[in-house]
């Protein structure tokens, strides 16, 4: 099984794009899935469907072809169905603040439990072996990287702090349920919460399989939206996800000529440059901004032609390493590089604001650093088998 994750800034073109790879991979005979996991579902409105169809189903994949099915995931849907528990205590606990039922109900909904269902979601298909491919349409940035943060917070949690609480609980309940103005959570409670986790058990490997999951980040050519789309980067190569390409979103086509457009034509093409090198070796495509809005099957199937050429194959592996790497071993930092063969010829390294940029010969990479490291500069350098690692230490 493929996952494909498209995340990016918000409004650049995630849920399109989505949608048009999906339908591109229908067409090749893949059983296919486009999940929306942003809690603002626009899915079915990119498919142009009728939403009523949609909203009044049951929360589960809605076929629209023989080998494609969208699914938008229904939060109070899977509260119903899974949340119970945990959601009932919370409401019982916001009940004793004095705030009224329905805003309790809405404020029971906690961040991440939408993430979190659709990766429950991901983990029973693949288990069942429904889908070839699952396209993952993002929230903007933030939430995604929530989305592929939370196996290991989960995890972390699940080890050092669930078993404590528990414990804790069953031991004082009795008393402090007597004294605290705020009811104890019952012990179905952490029931919940076991067999949650017990349904999310393996994600974090499936997200970090570049033979299963790879990122896709839109953007545009837009400064803002490249700086966004550099943390993203950065923030998924720390998280061991692959990003194995850039789509750049709503290039300006060069009909178009008018006076108007000339300073952004001229902007774009100092941005597509730099976008260019700095993500390289991962490849950059470009997306033309088309005269329509990009709605309904005739144009996803439009945008889909633009995007893969009907040669190219969206589910196709073509980066299994991670471009770079960063590493702390006692107390020392590192960011190791893979270099391409012809790498040759002398290292140059320097810092430009928080990146590290790494000159050789001819080739050149700017690899943004994560905020513990961003304060550092480089220090030694050492190429090994075509790894460049690079200490990194205070000045
Ligand atoms: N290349 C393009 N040319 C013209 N219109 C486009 C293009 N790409 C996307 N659009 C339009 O831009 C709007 C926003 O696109 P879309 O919903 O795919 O973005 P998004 O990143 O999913 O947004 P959100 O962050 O809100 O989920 C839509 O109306 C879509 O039809
Ligand atoms: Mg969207």
């Amino acid at each position: 099984m493929r996952i494909l994750l498209f995340s990016g800034k918000g409004g650049v073109g995630k849920t399109s794009l989505a949608a048009a790879t999906g339908l591109e991979l229908s067409r090749r005979g893949y059983r296919t899935l486009i999940m929306s996991v942003d809690p603002a579902h626009s899915l079915a409105d990119s498919f142009d469907l009728e939403t009523s169809l949609f909203h009044g189903s049951t929360g589960d994949p809605l076929a629209i072809d023989k080998t494609l099915a969208i699914h938008e995931v229904n939060i109070q849907k899977e509260i119903k169905r899974h949340w119970r528990e945990i959601s009932s205590y919370v409401i019982s606990v916001l009940r004793t603040t004095g705030i009224s039922d329905v805003e309790a109900e809405e404020l029971a909904i906690l961040p991440g439990m939408e993430e979190l269902s659709a990766m429950m979601y991901v983990n029973q298909f693949r288990r069942e072996d429904r889908y070839d491919v699952i396209v993952l349409d993002c929230a903007p940035t933030a939430e995604s990287m929530r989305f592929v943060s939370m196996p290991t917070t989960l995890e972390w949690y699940m080890k050092h702090i669930f078993p404590f609480q528990r414990g804790i609980m069953k031991a004082v309940r009795p008393l402090a349920n007597r004294v605290s103005p705020v009811e104890l959570p019952p012990d179905s409670y952490f029931g919940n919460i076991k067999d949650l986790f017990s349904r999310l058990d393996g994600i974090g490997e499936l997200l970090e399989d570049p033979n299963i999951t790879s990122v896709r980040l839109v953007t545009n050519p837009e400064r803002m939206v490249l700086r966004e789309t550099q943390r993203a980067f950065v923030y998924f190569s720390l998280h061991g996800l692959t990003v194995d390409g850039i789509i750049v979103n709503r290039v300006l086509p060069s009909e178009v000529t008018d006076a108007f457009f000339q300073e952004w034509r001229a902007s774009q093409g100092k941005i597509l440059e730099e976008i260019d090198s700095y993500f390289a070796p991962v490849a950059v495509k470009r997306v033309p901004l088309f005269t329509h809005e990009v709605l309904g099957r005739e144009r996803l199937e439009e945008l889909a032609r633009s995007l893969y050429d009907g040669q190219e194959d969206p589910a196709a592996i073509t980066r299994t390493e991670a471009p770079y790497t960063f590493i702390k071993t006692d107390g020392r930092y590192e960011v190791r590089l893979q270099l391409p063969f012809a790498a040759k010829g002398e290292i140059g390294l320097f810092k430009k604001g928080d990146e590290l940029v790494v000159e050789i010969g001819t080739l050149r990479r700017h690899i943004g650093l994560p905020t513990s490291m961003a304060s550092l500069t480089p220090g030694r350098a050492k190429l090994e088998n075509r790894v460049l690692t690079v200490e990194m230490k205070e000045t």
